[in-house]
């Protein structure tokens, strides 16, 4: 039926109506920030690297500006003292009253875990800077993670310490999911190439006292003990390391990465000395993109930058790519697809998120603890090319 020429008036103001709409809506959007709920823990025991998290967004956004394809970028920084059910709760209210289009951050694994079903259901993404436990990124289709995976750093160190004259081993590790991981890992590996497991050692996450374990590994007199701790705790575990002089009594001290942070090697004492751990990350780490990151940092926040502010350099490095891949449109679907498959460099060395698994696919090193001009660092002596994460390899 043909429209009247009253109808089509009407239809035409209509359709012109709705046309001024959409252009307003665009230029509203294109004007409104792109907002991002940093979730970190800046109190209690894991506050140190929530800070380092902070940190290195900071600096990244100082270097490259705070607009994207058009978006002025907002974080709110939001501390969840690395409880589980404050991330929940903040990250609801993130989502809900302040409209943050991704949520970023997690300092441990049960804050990561909490927020993934929030992201599930916002359709938001999740950008993982630094809890490593393998599952993680099943948990939710909107989870990427720019950290790493404790198997990727314990299977390598588990093969290195088989070949490499450690015969008998005590573990130390803390007891959740990272720690388990970590363990499982190295034990497969290190066992599989004739290695024995003395005593498995579990310690809580939450204000350990290591010095009662320590004295049962020195009384077993293994080579070497292999220690998972969470990034922050490393400096506490070393003191007490050293004060039961395991160190003399012939025991090494090796594992992946996470207790030699970089952050706190400055208030280790040489005990540290001839520590071999496998990580992704060492502010030694010999790139001229490493050494202005590291001079950038020390010069911003006067410490030294460890793997834990690489996680979040590289994760809001991520979060402003996406968002120039989809020319500032902040949908969570299209965010995550311009994530899968990225590819850079990071002061890490190369990275990639594995476009199957939204995980990433990086170099892992073998570092030994040496002094460099009066300082401890982690020096890398053997490189293993683009290490996907072992745990989903099932
Ligand atoms: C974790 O909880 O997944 C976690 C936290 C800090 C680390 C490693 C793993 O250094």
């Amino acid at each position: 039926m043909r429209a009247k020429p009253g109808n089509t008036i009407r239809a035409l103001a209509g359709a012109s109506l709705a046309l001024a709409a959409a252009l307003l809506a665009t230029t509203a959007s294109a004007q409104e920030p792109f907002r991002i709920g940093l979730i970190i823990p800046l109190t209690g025991g894991q506050a140190s690297t929530g800070k380092q998290l902070d940190n290195a967004v900071n600096l990244y956004m100082r270097q490259n500006g705070d607009t994207v394809a058009g978006r002025k970028i907002e974080v709110l920084v939001k501390d969840d003292a690395a409880n589980p059910d404050n991330t929940k709760r903040i990250a609801q209210e993130l989502i809900v009253n302040d409209k943050v289009q991704l949520i970023a951050g997690f300092g441990i694994t049960p804050t990561a875990l909490a927020a993934a079903p929030l992201a599930t259901q916002a359709k938001i993404p999740e950008v993982v800077m630094l809890a490593g436990t393998s599952v993680i990124t099943e948990r939710s289709p909107y989870i990427v993670r720019t950290s790493f995976t404790l198997a990727q750093s314990s299977t390598i160190i588990g093969d290195w310490a088989a070949k490499n004259g450690i015969k008998k081993i005590a573990t130390l590790t803390t007891d959740y999911a990272p720690g388990h991981e970590a363990l499982q890992f190295f034990k497969a590996r290190f066992t599989a190439g004739g290695g024995e497991v003395l005593d498995e050692i579990k310690v809580p996450l939450h204000n350990p006292d290591f010095a009662p374990f320590l004295q049962r590994v020195k009384d077993a007199k293994p080579d070497a003990i292999f220690v998972f701790v969470p990034g922050g705790q490393g400096g506490n575990f070393m003191r007490q390391f050293s004060e039961r002089a395991l160190d003399k009594a012939g025991i090494k001290v090796i594992g992946p990465g996470d207790v030699m942070d970089d952050d706190l090697m400055g208030s280790m004492s040489d005990t540290a000395l001839g520590t071999v751990t496998a990580h992704m990350y060492s502010a030694a780490h010999d790139s001229a993109l490493n050494k202005s990151f590291v001079a950038a940092y020390k010069a911003a926040f006067s410490s030294r930058p460890g793997f834990v502010a690489v996680g979040g350099y590289d994760g809001i490095h991520l979060i402003y790519e996406a968002l120039k891949k989809t020319g500032g449109k902040s949908d969570g679907d299209a965010l995550v697809a311009a994530m899968k498959g990225m590819k850079w460099e990071s002061p890490r060395g190369p990275i990639s998120i594995d476009p199957d698994t939204r995980d990433i696919v990086q170099n892992i090193y073998i570092r030994k603890v040496e002094k460099r001009d009066g300082e401890l660092y982690n020096i890398e002596f053997q490189t293993f090319e683009a290490v996907k994460d072992p745990g989903k390899a099932k």
